[in-house]
């Protein structure tokens, strides 16, 4: 009887422990991504919902509002720096953008802090 107790709290833990994102993008080279006008517009038609979508584009698009919501907790190091660097990029070189972007995802700015912190 110990032993399953044992058990059922060793898989809780461990299905607590993987509660994160898929690392299957974190190899999509992101300076490609930014710095070539189609794919970038090709990127960012997709998460503003305007466009088709690549596999990984749609991954982002899927996350961003509950990453948004759970405050980025289930984002590992590597893609807070990713994500940091794409809006960094983006609120400079694409201030349009940008603002599209909040407008979709954040209209009544609650999440401000959490990526101020980004791209700061
Ligand atoms: C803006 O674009 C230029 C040219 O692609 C790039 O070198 C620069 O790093 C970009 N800015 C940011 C903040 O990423």
């Amino acid at each position: 009887m110990k032993f399953v107790i044992l058990l059922v709290v060793a898989s809780i833990a461990m299905c607590l422990g993987e509660d994160k994102y898929s690392d299957e993008y974190d190899s999509v080279d992101l300076d490609e991504v930014l710095n070539n006008k189609r794919l970038y517009a090709n990127y960012i038609s997709c998460i503003l919902g305007k466009g088709k979508c690549s596999a990984d584009a749609k991954y982002l698009k899927e996350t961003i509002p509950d990453a948004l919501q759970t405050g980025c907790t289930k984002c590992s190091e590597v893609q807070k720096k990713r994500v940091g660097k794409m809006l960094k990029f983006v609120k400079e070189n694409h201030s349009d953008d940008y603002s599209s972007l909040l407008e979709k995802y954040d209209p009544e700015g609650q999440y401000k802090d959490l990526y101020k912190d980004l791209v700061a």
